[in-house]
């Protein structure tokens, strides 16, 4: 590798001798990058894998979200609490296919993290071979316990040490962040290794770019139809100027493209996805990408507060997201105000 080329490992353990991060955190880093490496290459092989389509033997295979699984749900899923059991640096996993957390087995040592994660995010885009991804997030295992529940794992996002989500798209791409800006580290498929390719992204504040599914728009709260009519309206409308729209259907994707060059990306609250308080999981959709957001200069938020600081109830709890560049997330937010 030349010399100017900063792999994963050399961030990481430069960030660890800077003192921001233990040897704990760094393996566990490692090892989640390791499992995303795994998933790429699997999701990369598609077809010829026998990996596309749904789990279960009759297709009929639901999730606790009530969601048909597809095989690289259950797969990514496997690939990750394999890789995640026997390194000792976590004390418990959890994760949007599996209805409750748990504990590492008895047979390793436990660390002091805890891990959520998303493991194959836009698995409806699977089969269409449009880009997917993984989402994590990292906390603390709370003092004293050493076999985690469902309880340890409800702390506001403003607690999580590390977040971060690996796009497989065109190229596989991890974002990170340790608390200490947001970061791109490119997949080398020759070599296998995470090269740092972007440092300290920033999202620009101004935006003419918005993400959000219009087939929901007749049930949309009155906050977002008024929102998003201005930004349809265009140069003549209230906000002055023209917009264009994008929306991939994997947050992955969408963020990606936010972090990369600003938008602003919503699912909001809407009179199907009411009675659950949201589309989005907090835990391990809206509170990792929130930080990453966050960590770039932009903001994330429910309409109504700041997704870091929510105070989560339920491990697949629901949130409504708004996030990406500062100054629209707050023009949404200032909607929702004036409607209440
Ligand atoms: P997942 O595939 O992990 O269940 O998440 C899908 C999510 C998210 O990636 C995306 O933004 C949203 O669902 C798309 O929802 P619609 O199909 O309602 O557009
Ligand atoms: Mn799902
Ligand atoms: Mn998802
Ligand atoms: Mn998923």
């Amino acid at each position: 590798m030349s010399p100017d080329r900063i792999s994963l490992t050399r961030y990481l353990i430069e960030e660890q001798r800077a003192g921001r991060i233990g040897p704990d955190l760094r393996l566990l880093i490692e090892v989640v990058a390791r499992a995303c490496k795994s998933i790429s290459v699997a999701v990369g092989k598609g077809a010829l894998g026998g990996v596309l389509g749904d789990a279960g033997t009759d297709g009929g295979s639901i999730n606790v979200q009530g969601e048909a699984q597809k095989k690289l749900d259950v797969l990514s899923n496997e690939i990750l609490l394999e890789a995640n059991a026997w390194g000792g640096h976590l004390a418990g996993l959890a994760s949007e296919e599996m209805e409750h957390s748990q504990p590492i087995p008895d047979v390793y040592p436990r660390g002091n993290y805890l891990l959520l994660f998303d493991p194959l995010d836009g698995s409806s885009n699977i089969d269409v071979n449009v880009s997917v991804g993984t989402i994590f997030s990292v906390l603390r295992c709370p003092e004293g316990v050493t076999s985690p529940a469902d309880e340890h794992f409800l702390q506001p996002g403003t607690a999580q040490v590390a977040a971060g989500y690996c796009v497989y798209g065109p190229s596989t791409v991890l974002v990170l962040t340790v608390g200490h800006g947001t970061h791109f580290f490119t997949l080398d498929r020759e070599l296998g290794s995470f090269v740092l390719t972007q440092r300290e992204v920033r999202i620009p504040e101004d935006t003419q770019e918005f993400a959000i599914n219009a087939s929901n728009q007749r049930h949309w709260e009155a906050p977002v139809q008024r929102y998003v009519a201005d930004l349809l309206a265009g140069k003549t409308g209230p906000r002055g100027k023209d917009f264009n729209m994008r929306w991939v259907a994997s947050m992955v994707a969408d963020v990606h493209r936010i972090l990369t060059r600003g938008g602003v990306f919503m699912y909001p609250l809407d009179a199907k996805c009411v009675a659950k308080g949201g589309r989005l999981r907090l835990m391990y959709e809206a509170n990792p990408m929130a930080l990453l957001v966050e960590q770039a200069g932009g903001a994330a938020s429910t309409g109504r507060g700041r997704i870091l600081e929510v105070a989560p109830t339920q491990l697949h709890q629901r949130v409504p997201v708004f996030l990406g560049s500062k100054h629209e997330v707050e023009a949404a937010g200032r909607y929702h105000a004036e409607a209440s």
